[in-house]
């Protein structure tokens, strides 16, 4: 069953839709602030910061794993579902950032691993010491290491095998990711049972969704490659019915690393969906490809591919996030121009990608960092903005792997940045010190105190937008262009038609990756002899002419959005 009529309460009307019109920020609470002094980030920490979030436009928060675990993998190798780690805080503490979260309007989207856990959970200790006992079964057990042969190693830096041999068992277990992550058993009911038992744990707290880590390897099985095979649908399938029946206004977001069509398919059907949202994989690097080739074909392509997808879906849009920069949906021709581009030295490679924060990787240029922030702002779907971005921290490449881009927030000049009053050889990872990025330059403070800096266009940005439902709810079309360097597309909507208040809205797009000054004509013919204004200032621009056809002229990577029509309505 799906909604897609607000539910009204006395006094509440709950847009079962928000999501689609949210802006949403990573932050992970590790790295955020430092409440306490022990050189980690902490929840406390993060409630303390709610304020400059709601400054900012942020809607609704997503937080990468925060439960028990020896942190091999940022969190997400958990060893308890229903606990806190004792360092991010207390339970309580968590229910009072949902609280703090929900007084400003703010909503809070959990990160659930659900397809895998620690070693170290008490699941996978007795797995191994009683194979016959009630947690045998919870795990995928091999006496040998040559089942699912065509299931593909994803973390190819350090695994060569999805099997390792356990001594205390005396058997293989599965895992697609690190080898200290065994994969649950999802053929098991008592498995899927304790999944659906901690998602009503944590919606029961108050979470407004969850973001479900890893969501295709859940099944796997010899004939497939242990992606998306149909039985892991069907296994969604009822987990959104669950959370549509007791939670309504709650949300699953798919974490699928695949190309569109596969992608699209965690959206499962209009009778029977499957996720809200999707993170939109396809399209993520090919913004960075046209960045550095100059050419917007790529991206009209893969926007112009016809993904139907449920009525009530909504992509996640992104430019980075804690992971690297995965080229693992680009062709091999592709992969190697931007490795070339974006990671000219190894040590910024990572497995199949690029372990490199977003200033770094457009080489801190302002031009750049509007451009691909504009696109990621007006694309269908909702924006994510992953931490620390907003200012443009760097990164620091000499960190192991991921954690390149998981430094502590820089708030100010101070020391530790602001992140933390402990001694500095103390903090989880150091602060960035680079020449360019050092945190004494790079800082919210300093970026406050500046009208003109990247926080603040990042921030004008972001409320334009919120200003205009056309970019969270319309369709796209994408438009003809005479120039290779120039994407063009409109945004249109026909207002909600509810008390929302949403206006119908047609909104023209353009960006050009040329690095030089551009002209352009634009195939406009929808909307001959209609004007246009720019959504930022409202000036006027040049009417789209009677037959059709529209010439801008565009600074080096720079971009519009225009309003088309009269007065706020269409023509
Ligand atoms: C995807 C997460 O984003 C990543 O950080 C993690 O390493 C893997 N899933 C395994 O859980």
């Amino acid at each position: 069953m799906s909604f897609t009529a607000p539910i009204t309460l006395p006094g509440l009307t709950l847009d079962l839709n928000w999501y689609k019109r949210s802006v949403f920020y990573e932050v992970m609470i590790r790295s955020f602030v430092d409440s306490n002094g022990d050189g980690t980030g902490d929840l406390a920490g993060l409630i303390s910061k709610l304020d400059y979030l709601q400054w900012l436009g942020v809607d609704a928060l997503w937080l990468p794993p925060f439960y028990r675990s020896p942190l091999r993998d940022g969190g997400y190798d958990v060893s308890d579902f229903r606990a806190v780690l004792p360092e991010f805080g207390t339970i309580d503490e968590f229910k009072e950032l949902v609280t703090k979260a929900h007084e400003r309007n703010m909503r809070i989207v959990m990160d659930y691993p659900l397809n895998h856990t620690s070693d170290q959970h008490e699941w996978f200790q007795q797995s191994r010491s009683d194979p016959d006992g009630p947690y045998g079964d919870y795990y995928v057990w091999s006496d040998t290491d040559d089942k699912y042969k065509d299931i593909r190693i994803i973390f190819v830096d350090t695994e060569e095998s999805n099997w390792t041999f356990d001594p205390v068992r005396r058997q293989f277990f599965f895992h697609r990711f690190f080898s200290h992550q065994p994969d649950l058993n999802f053929e098991n009911p008592a498995v899927r049972e304790e999944v659906f038992n901690i998602v009503r744990f944590w919606l029961d707290l108050g979470v407004d969704g969850l973001r479900l880590d890893a969501i295709p390897y859940l099944f796997e099985s010899e004939e497939g490659n242990g992606e998306g095979e149909p039985p892991t649908h069907d296994f969604i399938k009822e987990l959104r019915a669950m959370v549509d029946r007791d939670y309504p206004g709650r949300i699953l977001v798919a974490e699928a690393n695949q190309w569109p069509r596969e992608v699209a398919a965690f959206f499962g059907t209009e009778e029977e969906p499957e996720c809200h949202m999707a993170f939109d994989f396809p399209v993520m690097p090919r913004i960075f490809y046209s960045l550095r080739s100059q050419q917007a074909d790529e991206l009209v392509r893969i926007l112009s591919e016809t993904t139907d997808i449920p009525s009530d879906a909504g992509w996640g849009v992104f430019l980075r996030n804690h992971d690297e920069l995965t080229l693992e949906m680009v062709s091999e021709e592709y992969r190697q121009a931007m490795y070339g581009w974006y990671a000219y030295d190894p040590r910024m490679r990572s497995n199949i990608g690029i372990r490199r924060r977003l200033a770094p990787l457009l080489d801190n240029s302002r031009a750049e960092l509007e451009l691909a922030h504009a696109i990621l702002f007006s694309l269908p779907g909702s924006p994510f903005l992953y931490y620390g971005d907003e200012i443009g921290m760097g990164d620091n490449i000499w960190l192991n792997d991921r954690d390149a881009s998981r430094t502590p927030m820089q708030w100010t000049p101070d020391r530790n940045a602001g992140f933390s009053t402990a001694d500095p050889g103390k903090l989880y990872l150091p602060v960035v010190q680079s020449l360019v990025y050092n945190y004494s330059q790079i800082n919210v403070e300093s970026q406050l105190a500046q009208s003109r800096s990247l926080l603040h266009w990042i921030r004008n940005v972001i409320h334009v937008r919120k200003a205009h439902p056309v970019f969270g709810m319309g369709d796209m079309t994408v438009l003809q262009t005479n120039h290779e360097s120039v994407l063009a597309f409109v945004r249109s909507y026909e207002g909600s038609g509810t008390h929302f208040g949403d206006q119908p809205e047609d909104v023209l797009c353009v960006f050009s990756f040329a690095h030089n000054p551009v002209a352009v004509t634009i195939d406009m013919s929808e909307y001959a002899g209609s004007a246009l204004y720019d959504l930022f200032g409202g000036g006027v621009f040049p009417t789209v002419n009677e037959d059709g056809t529209l010439t801008l002229t565009l600074a080096t990577q720079s971009f519009y959005w225009l309003h088309i029509g009269e007065g706020g309505y269409r023509r």
